[in-house]
């Protein structure tokens, strides 16, 4: 295991699958972590605090993507931010305000913290579906899912 950094590092959404993950490895690597987590006092979360590392260097605050304040709260003083809290459901509905806003909302946090880095986990599905572009083609952040396409052939949303 490396030394401490002390330095404090936020992961949105901390119980869920990748962000636990996110957090294990942080700790293991000497970070502060803060974790937003909805209800702090989940029975869900007692994972986290039975990470090595967790008891001393783990926070997990109450934050929601929809409540920009919380979110400011959490990522105050924070070095960097994991951005992997979203409702992963099929239901464009429930899905696109948490999202778009939420995601807005942690990077407005973010700039207000003048936090150096985030990273944010997308998806594959935003970025694949197009039946225009070769399967042989490297993907990047220049590549979108067709969206009228995908909602022709129901890829990730069921009506
Ligand atoms: N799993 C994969 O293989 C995979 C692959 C590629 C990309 N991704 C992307 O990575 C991200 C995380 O995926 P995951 O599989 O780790 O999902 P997950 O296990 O469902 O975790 C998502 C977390 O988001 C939180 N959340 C949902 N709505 C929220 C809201 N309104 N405010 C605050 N927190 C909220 C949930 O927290 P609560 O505990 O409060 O409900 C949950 O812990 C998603 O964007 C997903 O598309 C995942």
């Amino acid at each position: 295991m490396s030394p401490a950094t002390n330095q404090v590092v936020c992961v949105t959404g901390a119980a869920g699958f990748i962000a636990s993950w996110i957090v294990k490895l942080l700790l293991e690597k000497g970070y502060v972590v803060r974790g937003t987590v909805r209800n702090p006092d989940d029975s869900k979360n007692n994972h986290l605090r039975e990470l090595e590392g967790a008891k001393e260097r783990l926070t997990l605050c109450k934050a929601d993507l929809l409540d920009l304040e919380s979110l400011c709260e959490a990522i105050s003083g924070c070095e960097g931010v994991f951005h992997t809290a979203s409702p992963v459901i099929d239901d464009p509905e429930q899905m696109m305000e948490p999202a778009v806003m939420g995601t807005r909302n942690v990077m407005v946090a973010a700039a207000e913290a003048k936090v150096r880095r985030v990273v944010f986990t997308s998806s594959v599905g935003a970025v694949y579906m197009d039946p225009n572009r070769s399967p042989d083609v490297v993907v990047d952040e220049s590549c979108w899912s067709d969206l009228q396409f995908c909602k022709n052939t129901k890829l990730f949303i069921e009506e």
